[in-house]
């Protein structure tokens, strides 16, 4: 045990002398109160600490105690339905115990030790194992089997092992070389999980999102990130991202803006129901929850600590979707510790490494093969909201993200504002897997459903050339045929591009639905083309057709096989009738 003294408080940054021996990044317990702490710089006899909580009352003198070891977050069985805070503090089992979310020095098991889990051995005794190989699994919930790794630093060969009961505490398994293996394992939050290699993305996450399936897709393994303004819909999309996309597990870690809007992630996310399993969405997800008091510290912390966890399930060889609401919150918290530490400040007061942090951050996405004898697969798809103060996107988080992550998808105040939802901008939005993803959807998605993304795409961007040309000289003066491009347009944005995440059907979209509703856009597009040779676009502004297109998405998911083909049938012969 390394004891040393307060001697310096600034907020969240305590310095201390007297430790030697200590390590940047070891964790330390702050004061009489025992309060958590990281250790961020150490010269000489002088250590700085990042506190994970309220040092107000903290006084000079008072001890600082470390074992020496970093900050290791506890994997295991009963990962899934849990709420932490940034250090993995069981957020429900702190307040029953203390009566709030944020008692000061509260300590509370990352994961329940008394529960007994059923594991059932797939390793047998006189096998070798290694780090990374599956011994066996727990049925952790209804959706979610777990399986028990190997930790890192232990191999040999098995002399017991044997299905039953089993409590973390207790091991089920000990090798030939005197080591025991646990049902859970420790890991410093900072260190990605190794693997043994990253594999080319070539799976879409499928969110049921138009906008995001359809246009900007990100792969599994990939990283996206959602740029908005206050009240673009970040957290709506986020939240939209957590409940439909197929990821196995989703790891959602919240820094909270307004105090209330984490409040309802926590009173929501209890509550809402899987839509594939009928079963609690909690069942699959891990919660991390920064309300806005507390400390930065912890918030800097916080995603190392969900990404960790999400890595753990990928080894497992699950697909982990990982949402962080917002990373800029992130950021600032960086930037207020570098503040305290008297760093030199770089852009905006950020500390000048803000761009290797994010881009270490996201670099630990990835589609990969994990390490263990049976080849499995796993992904880690990240998904950061930021939220440029003012909307500038020019701002260095904003800048830094965009630099690194494979989708953007930029929110629009002016979207927003008339109340276009998702208000993601279709012409600055982009996607670099799509060469990645090509074969994927042209086998799973149809073999035409790119081509028609790229008709979509093409007719928006034309709207927008023709918009500049109205704004000069009318509307009046332009061609039928441009006139009907605007109208298409409209319905392209409007009932195809728009979703409403609050609508019992609506919320959701199956990509055949996508594709059914591309072919019936384009195919009527292309009858009225067919007709402006014959009747006046008056005409064709006064058929059935339009008002159709407006209703398809409310189409109920499961009737998209039996609706769509005779729609898009009886769409082409009412265009073929208003001709004769
Ligand atoms: N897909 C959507 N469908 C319907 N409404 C939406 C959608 N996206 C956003 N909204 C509307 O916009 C509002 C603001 O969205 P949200 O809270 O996600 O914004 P935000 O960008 O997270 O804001 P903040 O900057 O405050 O965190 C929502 O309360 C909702 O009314
Ligand atoms: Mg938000």
């Amino acid at each position: 045990m390394i004891i040393g003294k307060i001697s310096r408080i600034s907020g969240p940054v305590v310095h201390a002398r007297g430790m030697e021996g200590i390590k940047i990044r070891d964790l330390v317990r702050v004061g009489e109160l025992g309060l958590v702490g990281e250790v961020i710089e150490v010269k000489g006899d002088y250590v700085a600490i990042q506190v994970y909580e309220e040092t107000d009352g903290l006084q000079v003198g008072e001890p600082v105690k470390s074992d020496g070891k970093p900050f290791l977050a506890e994997l295991g069985p009963g990962l899934l339905g849990m709420i932490y805070d940034g250090i993995q503090r069981p957020l429900e089992a702190i307040r029953d115990q203390t009566g709030s979310f944020i008692a000061r020095g509260a300590t509370g098991d990352p994961l329940d030790r008394t529960k007994r889990w059923h594991f059932v051995p797939t390793a047998r005794r006189g096998e070798h194992v290694s780090h990374g190989d599956v011994i066996g699994w727990v049925q952790e919930t209804p959706a979610i089997q777990h399986r028990i790794l190997v930790p890192e630093g232990v191999s040999g060969k098995i002399v017991t092992i044997a299905e039953g009961d089993y409590t973390l505490d207790e091991p089920v398994a000990e090798l030939d070389t005197g080591q025991q293996l646990f049902m859970k394992q420790l890991w410093p939050i900072r260190r990605p999980r190794p693997i043994v290699q990253k594999i080319a993305a070539g799976v879409p996450l499928i969110t049921g999102q138009r906008i995001f399936d359809v246009f900007f897709p990100v792969a599994k393994g990939g990283s996206a990130i959602v740029p908005g303004p206050f009240g673009s819909g970040k957290t709506v999309t986020q939240q939209a991202l957590a409940k439909w996309s197929d990821a196995d597990i989703v790891v959602y870690i919240g820094c909270g803006e307004r105090g209330n809007e984490m409040t309802e992630v926590l009173t929501e996310f209890p509550h809402l129901e899987d839509p594939r399993t009928g079963q609690p969405l909690m069942h699959r997800t891990v919660l991390i929850a920064n309300t806005s008091n507390m400390p930065v510290a912890a918030r800097e912390t916080s995603i190392y600590t969900g990404i960790t966890i999400a890595e753990y399930y990928r080894d497992m060889g699950y697909d982990v979707a990982l949402m962080a609401d917002s990373t800029s919150r992130w950021a600032e918290a960086l930037r207020e510790i570098s503040g305290r530490l008297e760093e030199m400040p770089g852009e905006e007061g950020y500390p000048p490494y803000l761009a290797s942090r994010i881009a270490e951050f996201y670099e630990r996405a990835g589609r990969v093969i994990c390490l263990g004898r049976d080849k499995r697969s796993g992904s880690v798809t990240v998904i950061g909201a930021v939220s440029p103060p003012g909307g500038d996107f020019s701002e260095p988080v904003t800048q830094n993200s965009l630099r690194i992550a494979g989708a953007f998808w930029g929110l629009d105040a002016r979207l927003a504002y008339s109340r276009h939802f998702p208000a993601i901008n279709w012409l600055t939005s982009y996607s670099l897997y799509l060469d990645a993803l090509q074969d994927w959807y042209t086998q799973n998605a149809g073999p035409d459903f790119l081509e028609m993304r790229r008709e979509l795409l093409e007719i928006l961007q034309k709207e927008e050339e023709l918009k500049k040309i109205v704004q000069l000289v009318g509307r009046e003066s332009l061609s039928e045929p441009d006139k009907l491009l605007l109208d298409i347009a409209r319905t392209i944005r409007d009932d195809f591009l728009r979703q409403n995440a609050f609508h019992e059907i609506d919320a959701y979209c199956p990509l055949k639905k996508q594709y059914y509703m591309m072919k019936a856009i384009l195919m009527f597009y292309k009858a009225c083309q067919d007709m402006l040779s014959q009747i006046s676009y008056e005409e064709i502004r006064k058929l059935p057709g339009w008002e159709h297109l407006s209703k398809m998405r409310y189409t109920p998911n499961d009737q998209t096989e039996s609706f769509f083909p005779k729609f898009i049938e009886e769409l082409s012969a009412v265009s073929q009738e208003a001709v004769a």
